[in-house]
């Protein structure tokens, strides 16, 4: 027995050291301890030995079984905290790695300019008012004093949508919706999308504008260079001048472009204004008689002051960008860098 004992003793060292994990512990134990095991096999041979040596035969099975015991449990003990010890290191954090960023959402430059430009007039009492897209021919031409064969309405490459509907042009058929149906005095900024069929580096087929229109009694032009010019002032620069030019506008009479001194060198010449020092920003004037009276008022009674400014042109001019598509192109390193 005592040489079989050794053998085993041997064989099982030698397996317990080769064990790696719970799987081979779990094996090891069948193999030796367990019911079919080899130890419990010896156990079973006892019977074959002569009645006086059972005792000291039996006490050599059971003290190698258990010394076989007690090195499998801590042999237990060492797999189990290996594997933890793997555990924690598959799972660790290195806290002091810089996060990864989220990318945060910002406003587009044209969106940024509305708004500034809306909080500028309701500053200054203004409403604002959202007219729609889909125009008809009344609304957009003709109660704007540009009937059928009028020539100001080849500038407006128009996309007609059916016989006598357009996809607005301009902001300014608001002007009629409001002087229809707002009760004057009233003043109205109206931001919105609008369409013409144009497209090169300063032309989208879609693009932004913002009408403004003041409704009072006796107003002049005067109050038009006044308002317009607290404007130009909040929108770009506090030293920020202004400077108006004649114009034509069938639904303005008298009717002006509006200039600003350049952004770029504050009025001395440069390429962005062309050497002149002036930036065109938006067409103006006093309400046309005609529209008013279109709308029902009684111009001898009523007068009104209107603008209307493209609002990606301001966006371009207060961001130093050039090309229009710039802006539509939906390149996020570029708009990134214009959020507030
Ligand atoms: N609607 C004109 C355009 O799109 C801009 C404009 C000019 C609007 C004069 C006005 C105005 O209200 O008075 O070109």
């Amino acid at each position: 027995m005592k040489e079989t004992i050794d053998a085993l003793r041997r064989e099982i060292a030698a397996a317990l050291s080769d064990a790696k994990n719970g799987e081979d512990l779990k094996n090891f134990f069948a193999k030796y301890l367990g019911k079919a095991g080899s130890i419990t096999a010896l156990m079973k041979e006892l019977g074959k030995y002569p009645k006086e040596e059972r005792p000291a035969v039996g006490k050599l099975v059971n003290e190698f079984r258990d010394a076989v015991m007690t090195d499998f449990k801590a042999k237990e003990e060492e797999v189990a905290r290996a594997e933890l010890a793997a555990k924690y290191a598959s799972e660790q954090t290195d806290i002091t790695m810089p996060a990864k960023r989220r990318t945060r959402g910002g406003l587009h430059p044209t969106t940024l300019v509305r708004e500034e430009l809306c909080n500028a007039f309701t500053g200054m009492g203004f409403t604002v008012y959202e007219g729609r897209e889909i125009e008809d021919d009344y609304h957009n031409f003709t109660a704007l004093n540009t009937p059928k064969d009028h020539p100001a309405r080849d500038k407006q490459d128009t996309f007609y949508i059916g016989e006598d509907i357009v996809l607005r042009t301009h902001t300014s058929p608001g002007q009629i919706h409001c002087l229809e149906t707002m009760k004057p005095p009233f003043k109205v900024v109206m931001p919105g999308r609008v369409f013409r069929c144009d497209d090169d580096a300063t032309h989208t087929p879609m693009f932004h504008q913002m009408e403004g229109l003041v409704i009072d009694k006796n107003l002049s032009l005067c109050d038009l260079q006044g308002l317009l010019d607290t404007l130009a002032k909040s929108m770009f620069t506090p030293d920020t001048r202004t400077r108006f030019r004649p114009s034509y506008f069938p639904f303005t009479e008298p009717s002006v472009e509006v200039d600003v001194s350049c952004c770029e060198c504050g009025g001395t010449g440069c390429r962005l204004c062309k050497g002149t020092g002036w930036i065109e920003i938006l067409g103006g004037g006093v309400v046309n008689r005609r529209v008013i009276a279109n709308c029902g008022l009684d111009p001898d009674e009523w007068s009104g002051l209107a603008f209307g400014a493209g609002l990606e042109r301001i966006a371009m001019l207060k961001y130093g960008v050039n090309n229009i598509h710039i802006l539509y192109d939906g390149d996020q390193d570029i708009l990134r860098q214009f959020r507030k």
